[in-house]
């Protein structure tokens, strides 16, 4: 890929990579979720796509990939503050019903990252859920990726859930915007509330359900649901450090600024 492509080339490499590995790629899902009362708006890929994962209802194809127009308001009140928040954003996600698990989608995120789009491997960082030694051993044994650029997080950071339904513990890919970005604060590190690690790519691995009374039961099936910002990977790529800044974004922000 060329080395700095539009967002909208972006998207399509993606979604022509995990067309590669035999992903049903799908249009993305109205914003308005579809029989979901827990959800007021759709703020993730894997919202419309829940009863793939509990086995509710049987997906077309075991494997699927989607960019997903997103609306995420738990984090609104950091937009405007920060370089990586947005309203409304697009998530690109490549999922599993109950077909491949942590090892593959580490390994494909890898590959897409390093040698499709070709992010320097010198300014990528990984966090993986505390106690999650299986992750750990991929990214550090198989991967190559040195012990102590694989920050451990906990459930805050790193178990992914939204309302009642699938769930787990994640591993995140972080690209270094660069000390300039950052707080400088001693410990600044992954998830630090400054704009200096940016999260670009969420893999969750997907085992348990979060039921309506709170407590967490085993799925029948593992699965995977990765989220990636389209944006943040353009914000990556067009070597920008605010979503403001990309392609697709600016003119909309000149626009309204010469207004
Ligand atoms: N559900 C996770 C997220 O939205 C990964 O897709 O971050």
């Amino acid at each position: 890929m060329n080395s700095c492509p539009s967002t909208d080339q972006i998207r399509k490499t993606f979604l022509d990579f995990f067309a590669s590995k035999d992903h049903l790629i799908l249009p993305s899902y109205s914003l308005i979720p579809e029989n979901d009362p827990t959800l007021l708006l759709v703020g993730a890929g894997m919202a419309p796509l829940k009863p793939y994962f509990t086995g509710e209802r049987r997906p077309p194809h075991p494997r699927i990939a989607t960019c997903q127009k997103c609306l995420r308001t738990p984090d609104i009140g950091q937009v405007g503050y920060t370089g990586r928040h947005a309203t409304f954003f697009e998530m690109l996600g490549n999922f599993s019903f109950g077909d491949y698990f942590k090892e593959q989608a580490i390994i494909w995120s890898w590959e897409f990252v390093t040698e499709i789009l070709q992010l320097s491997r010198e300014r990528l960082w990984i966090s993986i859920y505390r106690e999650d030694e299986e992750s750990f051993e991929i990214w550090s044994r198989e991967i190559g990726i040195a012990e102590e650029r694989i920050v451990r997080l906990g459930d805050e950071d790193n178990f992914w859930e939204i309302g009642p339904g699938p769930c787990g513990p994640c591993s995140e890919i972080y690209y270094d915007l660069g000390p300039e970005k950052g707080c400088g604060k001693p410990g600044c590190t992954l998830g630090c509330d400054c704009d200096r690690y940016l999260e670009v790519w969420n893999l969750v691995f997907t085992q348990f359900c979060r039921e309506a009374d709170g407590s967490l039961t085993n799925l029948k099936k593992t699965g995977i649901d990765t989220g990636a910002g389209l944006e943040r990977l353009a914000m990556a790529m067009q070597g920008v450090t605010s979503l403001y800044e990309i392609d697709l974004i600016s003119p909309i922000f000149k626009h309204f600024a010469a207004l």
